[in-house]
């Protein structure tokens, strides 16, 4: 990353320069713990109408910045818009998560279309372009895609999954079927990437949420690759926008993942111990990281002390807050209130 970009990401993401704080947003801080969020949510038909309703998506996307003041708002949305804009059928069973009639064949694949994209998310852009607006000064807005894999994840299994077997196992079986349908994902999430900086966002994240099932060469081929191609194909349009790359639990790979893929930062997940990520990531990326969102959900008391270990051992050099994964529903939110003070007021 050149130091000129370094600087645009440092300054977009940090609120209080001025104080000196440290920039900080958590993955999911819009969600069911927050009870205005579970009121909200109560009024729309189904979670995709939620994402695809423009005011609702601007009012869940500005309310944990009204009770916390991180230094980022994340749009409200879903990675699996995207399949859907490219003509999958995508539903969330309550209490289930997401369902999709899943990709068999060649003939599947070659049936999506990304002509569709900008219409059919449409509603999502608008949200983009009206929280920019809404948001108070200085607070970053982060647009976000999943990762090709991960999407091809859910395209060919159908729903989540414990360990992502017969994803796996078509890759292995069918590899045309595979690398055409990582193909058309690639090029699907830079279209939405882009058209997300052009509606306001001022950062991207993609979300590799399951690259860790990959075996190592698996792992070259369908996150690190295809990541590239989109860090690439996004900076030569937008050579200002950074972009934060999450391959979650990909343990001793991070460090490939920050150096081949061109990506500004890294989001690691609480699995990485502290003096790794300083050693051995934190010199080559911005990093993002790494409380664990299950010790937050259960015990107040010992994730501020995580959390001090956390500033202390990666606070000098660039570094964004965050949590190894998302907030959890369960998770109290004095807790998240208590955490986001130790960070806007730690030195
Ligand atoms: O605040 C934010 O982080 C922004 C919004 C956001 C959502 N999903 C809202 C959401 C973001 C960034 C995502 C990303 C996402 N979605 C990922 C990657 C990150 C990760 O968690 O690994 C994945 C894998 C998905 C797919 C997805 N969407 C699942 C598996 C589920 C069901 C899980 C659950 O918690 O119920 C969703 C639904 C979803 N997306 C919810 C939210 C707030 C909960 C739905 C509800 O309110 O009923």
């Amino acid at each position: 990353m050149i130091i000129e970009e370094r600087k645009v990401f440092l300054s977009t993401l940090k609120k209080n320069q001025a104080g000196g704080s440290h920039a900080f947003w958590f993955m999911r801080q819009a969600g069911r713990y927050l009870p205005e969020y579970r009121e909200l949510r109560s009024k729309a038909k189904d979670f995709l109408d939620f994402c695809y309703t423009p005011e609702m998506a601007v009012e869940a996307t500005l309310q944990p910045i009204r009770r916390f003041g991180m230094s980022a708002a994340i749009i409200f949305s879903d990675i699996l818009v995207l399949p859907h804009a490219l003509g999958m059928k995508v539903w969330f069973e309550a209490g289930h998560g997401p369902k999709l009639v899943p990709l068999k064949t060649i003939a599947d694949v070659e049936n999506l279309s990304l002509n569709a994209i900008e219409d059919f998310l449409s509603p999502v852009y608008q949200a983009i372009t009206q929280t920019k607006k809404s948001l108070p000064e200085g607070v970053a807005l982060i647009g976000f895609c999943g990762a090709p894999w991960t999407l091809a994840c859910y395209a060919v299994e159908g729903s989540g999954s414990r360990d992502y077997q017969s994803v796996r196992s078509a890759a292995l079986r069918d590899p045309a079927f595979f690398t055409k349908l990582i193909d058309v994902l690639t090029d699907a999430v830079i279209i939405h990437a882009d058209l997300q900086i052009k509606a306001g966002a001022e950062t991207i994240q993609i979300f590799d949420s399951w690259s860790s099932v990959l075996t190592a060469d698996e792992f070259s081929a369908y996150s690190i690759e295809p990541a590239k191609k989109i860090v690439s194909a996004l900076k030569k349009k937008h050579p200002h926008v950074p972009v934060i790359g999450f391959p979650r639990l990909a343990g001793v790979r991070y460090g490939d993942y920050a150096k081949i893929t061109g990506v500004d930062a890294v989001s690691v997940d609480a699995s990485v111990p502290l003096d790794y990520i300083k050693n051995n990531i934190q010199p080559l990326v911005t990093v993002q990281g790494n409380l664990d969102n299950v010790l937050l959900a259960e015990d107040k008391f010992f994730a501020l002390d995580q959390a001090k270990r956390i500033l202390e051992t990666l606070g000098e050099k660039p570094f964004i807050f965050n949590l190894g994964h998302g907030v959890l529903p369960h998770t109290p939110v004095e807790n998240v209130e208590a955490l986001s003070d130790l960070i806007r007021n730690w030195k």
